[in-house]
C-alpha cells in the first residue's frame, strides 16, 4: 500500500475489554494528523468512544446479532426468559486477525503494533493535549523513553529511541503481563464474594444476569473516579435478587451478615445501599499496580532501559489516577507523560500509522524464529524418539534451525542472513519449511516448550538434473513493519516461494 495514494485510513482497535474504530481522510491528516473521526457508541445513559468487546451470536451459531453495549443489554434481557440458552455470548476476547476475514483486501490491510501506534501518535500531540508531562513532540534524536500501555487485559511495555527522520527504534524487547484494569474488576468481584460467599455469588451471576451486569457497569463508573485523594465512601445499589438469594441460602439478612466479615468497619449496608470505604476501594487496585511497578523496576535494572528519560502512559487503565500516582511516585527520576484520553491513543495512532506506515526503523525481536529441519542423528546428543531412517543413514527430525534470536535487533525491511538447506530424498520435487517461533534463545527441537508453529512455505525444485545435495534451497527472513516475510529460493533456478507471518503470534 503506497502511503501517498491513500485517500482514507480507517483503524479498528480490538481490545480485550473495549474496542472501537476511527478514520481520517488524507487531506484531514495533512492539516492535523491527530484529528480523527471516531465512532460513538451508546451505552444507555452515556456515549463513549469505545464499546465493550462483547459479541452476541444468534442461535444458528454463526450470525452476529449485536456488539458492544447493545450485545450486553440484549443478552441481559434474553436472560430474563430461558431463551438465552440458545444464544452465544462472548466477552473479553482479543479478535486479533479475523478482520482480515471480514473481506478487507489484503493489500489495503495492515496491522499496527499497539505501543508503536501509541508512540507515533503521542509524538504528534501538542503540549495542551497532555494531562501530565511536557509531551514527546519536543524529543530530540537519541531520546529514549518507555511506552507503558495499560489496557483491560494486559500491561505492555516497550522501550523506544527517537531516530532521525521521524522514525523510531525499539531498544528492548517488548514485555508485560496480565495486570490490566480487569484485575481491579476481579478484585471487586472477590470483595463481593467475601461479603456474600461463593454459592450466593454464583447463583446471583447465573440467575440474575441483568442485575449482575448492572452491578459491574456501576463499578466500572465508580472505579474511574477513585484517586489517592478519595476519602468518601462509595455507594453501590445492591439488587433485590442478591439479597433474596442470600436470605434463601443462609436464612440471614445480608446487612447483619456483613457485620461478621472482616469488613465490619469498612462496609455498611442500609436498605438497598452498600457503602464501601475509600480504603477498600483503593485497595482493589493494589494487585494490578504492584505487579506493574515490580516489573518496571526489574526492567530498569537493564543498562539500556536505565537511559530512558520518560515513561509514556497510554491505554485506558493509564487514565486511572491510582495508577498514574503509583507510576509517578515509584519512578521519580524520570518524567511521566500522560496524554489526554489515553485509552484512545492506540486507536488514533493506528490511523496515523495507516497514513504513514514506515515509522519504525529497528525492532528488538520478542521471539526466536526458525524452521523445522533434520540433521544427522547423533545418539550422544539427540533424543531417540526423534530418530528417522533415510537412505543415507539415520537423521534427527524436528530440529529447530534458528534464523532470528529473541532479543536480536533487526532493521525493519532488511533481510537477515540466509541459511541453506537441501532435499532429503533424490525424488523430492519440492521442499516445505515449517516456520516456528520460540520464547527460548536456542531451542533444540520445534516440539520444545515455548515453540509455536506459525505457518509454512513450500518451494518447488525445478532442477532435478543435479544430485540432491546440490539442489540448495536458501531460506531468509525479513522483518517488515509488523510481519516477518520468509523466503525460500532454489539457488540454481531462482524459483522462489514466500510467506508473510505477523509478529503478534
Ligand atoms: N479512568 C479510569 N480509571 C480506572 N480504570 C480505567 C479508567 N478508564 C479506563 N479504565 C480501565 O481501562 C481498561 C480499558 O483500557 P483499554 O481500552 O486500553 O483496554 P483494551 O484495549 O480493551 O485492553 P488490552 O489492550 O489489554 O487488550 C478497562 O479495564 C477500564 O476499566
Ligand atoms: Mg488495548
Amino acid at each position: 500500500m503506497a502511503s501517498n495514494s491513500i485517500l482514507l485510513v480507517a483503524a479498528i482497535d480490538f481490545g480485550t475489554t473495549y474496542s472501537g474504530w476511527a478514520f481520517s481522510f488524507k487531506n484531514e491528516y495533512k492539516t492535523d494528523p491527530t484529528k480523527t473521526s471516531t465512532k460513538h457508541w451508546f451505552g444507555g445513559h452515556f456515549i463513549s468512544l469505545k464499546a465493550p468487546t462483547t459479541a452476541l451470536i444468534k442461535p444458528d451459531g454463526k450470525t452476529l446479532d449485536s456488539f458492544g453495549y447493545e450485545a450486553e443489554t440484549k443478552y441481559a434481557n434474553l436472560a430474563c426468559s430461558d431463551e438465552y440458552k440458545a444464544w452465544y455470548y462472548f466477552r473479553h476476547f482479543k479478535m486479533l486477525l479475523h478482520v482480515r476475514k471480514a473481506g478487507i483486501n489484503e493489500e489495503n490491510f495492515r496491522i499496527a503494533l499497539e505501543p508503536e501506534a501509541a508512540s507515533i501518535f503521542c509524538r504528534l500531540l501538542p503540549l495542551e493535549r497532555m494531562v501530565e508531562g511536557r509531551g514527546l513532540s519536543s524529543f530530540k534524536t537519541g531520546s529514549k523513553y518507555m511506552v507503558l500501555d495499560a489496557g483491560g487485559g494486559t500491561v505492555d511495555i516497550s522501550v523506544h529511541e527517537v531516530m532521525p527522520g521521524e522514525k523510531l527504534k525499539e531498544i528492548h524487547k517488548p514485555s508485560g503481563g496480565p495486570w490490566g484494569g480487569i484485575q481491579v474488576d476481579e478484585a471487586f468481584k472477590q470483595f463481593i464474594i467475601s461479603l456474600v460467599g461463593d454459592t450466593v455469588f454464583c447463583r446471583f451471576q447465573t440467575e440474575s444476569k441483568e442485575d449482575y451486569l448492572n452491578l459491574f457497569r456501576d463499578f466500572e463508573i465508580k472505579k474511574r473516579n477513585i484517586s489517592p485523594e478519595s476519602n468518601n465512601n462509595v455507594t453501590f445499589y445492591i439488587p433485590f435478587t442478591l439479597k433474596e438469594i442470600f436470605q434463601k441460602e443462609s436464612g440471614e439478612d445480608i446487612s447483619n451478615a456483613i457485620k461478621q466479615t472482616r469488613y465490619v468497619d469498612q462496609v455498611f449496608m442500609l436498605d438497598d445501599k452498600l457503602r464501601v470505604s475509600a480504603t477498600v476501594m483503593k485497595n482493589l487496585f493494589s494487585a494490578a499496580i504492584q505487579s506493574t511497578v515490580s516489573h518496571v523496576k526489574e526492567l530498569m535494572k537493564d543498562s539500556k532501559v536505565q537511559e530512558i528519560s520518560s515513561i509514556l502512559m497510554v491505554g485506558g487503565f493509564s487514565e486511572s489516577k491510582m495508577f498514574q500516582d503509583a507510576i509517578k511516585s515509584n519512578f521519580r527520576n524520570v518524567a511521566v507523560i500522560i496524554p489526554r484520553e489515553a485509552g484512545l491513543v492506540v486507536l488514533n495512532g493506528a490511523v496515523v500509522f495507516g497514513h504513514s506506515p514506515l515509522s519504525i526503523a529497528e525492532r528488538v525481536c520478542k521471539y526466536t524464529y526458525g524452521v523445522s529441519t533434520t540433521t544427522q542423528f547423533d545418539e550422544t546428543i539427540h533424543d531417540v524418539s526423534k530418530r528417522v531412517e533415510y537412505d543415507d543413514g539415520p537423521r534427527c527430525k524436528d530440529m529447530f534451525s534458528k534464523h532470528i534470536e529473541i532479543g536480536q535487533t533487526v532493521a525493519v525491511e532488511d533481510t537477515t542472513e540466509q541459511k541453506s538447506y537441501f532435499p532429503l530424498r533424490e525424488d523430492q520435487t519440492n521442499v516445505k519449511f515449517v516456520i516456528y517461533s520460540s520464547t527460548e534463545k536456542s531451542p533444540m527441537y520445534v516440539t520444545d516448550e515455548g515453540c509455536v508453529k506459525l505457518g509454512s512455505v513450500n518451494v518447488d525444485i525445478l532442477d532435478m538434473s543435479v544430485p540432491r545435495k546440490q539442489r540448495t534451497v536458501l531460506v531468509s527472513m525479513r522483518c517488515g513493519g509488523t510481519e516477518i516475510e520468509v523466503t525460500a529460493k532454489e539457488k540454481r533456478t531462482g524459483q522462489t516461494a514466500r510467506v508473510k507471518l505477523n509478529f503478534l503470534g
